[in-house]
């Protein structure tokens, strides 16, 4: 079945999907997006998702393209035409296309909006949990607006990039004061000695992670101790359990930093218990 990507109100082939070259999503990366996962052909966390997006269009003055109700419906319209089950849905919205200008353009130039459906077969990423993920540490050089979710990824990439090089699927970046702000593409957990999930607040330093919200939802349906505050890597050594959440990965086990063994090496039964309670609200959510 050949793939279909929505651009700009069309519904296009995937080899015929383009945006203009001065768009400025690919000059200035003056744009915004989301991720959402995909379970049994809906959108998990749908509503967070759709909050978020109107938080960072508005964050950067970019005006909606249309309502978070009608972009959602595109998705779902991507997620649909591409018959994906499981996977993910990719919207982006730039504040558009014109001459190469720093300043905004007029507000009537209408937004680029593009969105792309992907599945992804659930057992590669049920065999990774099982084993857990290996992190390395990597500065913090991005700007001070993370909470915003824009395109401009290149230093998340850089640390990706150093990462996979030691052979770690994540890289916690570390800031100024030496604390862990978030993954590169994830908000970074530990469980404490005492059984405490740990966590940083929100703040512009990191982006609130819709798993990150919904799972402390479960935390605290579960009666599991919590703390939103920021943590060094000493702290993470000692820590009894480690994990990542995205909308991607859920909640991912963390069994080593730097080389270094998280616990006893193996997925926490914390984490497990949080990924299988995560488990089962994707399969109701939006059912
Ligand atoms: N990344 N922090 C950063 C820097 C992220 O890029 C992401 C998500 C998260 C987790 O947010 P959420 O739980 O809403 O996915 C935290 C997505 C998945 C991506 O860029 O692919």
């Amino acid at each position: 079945m050949s793939r279909i990507v929505y651009v700009n109100g069309r519904y296009v082939p995937y080899a015929k999907a383009a945006v203009h070259v001065e768009d400025r999503g690919f000059q200035f990366a003056d744009a915004v997006y989301e991720v959402c996962q995909v379970r049994d052909g809906h959108l998990v966390d749908e509503a967070r998702h759709m909050t978020r997006l109107t938080r960072s269009l508005s964050e950067l003055k970019i005006p909606a393209p249309m309502s978070a109700a009608a972009l959602a419906h595109v998705m779902r319209e991507t997620i649909r035409r591409n018959r994906v089950r499981n996977g993910l849905v990719y919207l982006q919205v730039t504040r558009g296309e014109g001459p190469r200008e720093f300043v905004f353009p007029s507000q009537d130039v209408p937004r680029t909006v593009v969105c792309i459906a992907r599945a992804v077969a659930p057992a590669p990423q049920h065999t990774t949990a099982g084993e857990g993920i290996a992190i390395k540490t990597m500065p913090d050089i991005r700007w001070r607006r993370s909470d915003i979710k824009t395109v401009m990824l290149l230093p998340a990439c850089l640390a990706k990039e150093a990462a996979h090089g030691d052979g770690a699927r994540e890289a916690w970046l570390i800031d100024d004061n030496g604390y862990v702000t978030e993954g590169a593409s994830s908000n970074a957990w530990i469980v404490s000695r005492e059984g405490t999930v740990i966590t940083r607040q929100i703040a512009p330093a990191i982006l609130a992670g819709v798993t990150r919200a919904t799972l402390i939802d479960l935390l605290r349906e579960e009666k599991v101790p919590y703390q939103e505050r920021p943590f060094r890597i000493a702290e993470a050594l000692e820590a009894r359990e480690a994990f990542i959440t995205s909308a991607t990965n859920t909640v991912m086990p963390v069994v080593s930093i730097d080389g270094q063994p998280i616990g006893d090496g193996r997925p926490g039964p914390l984490t497990q218990r949080l990924r299988s309670k995560f488990d089962q609200f994707a399969a109701i959510s939006g059912a």
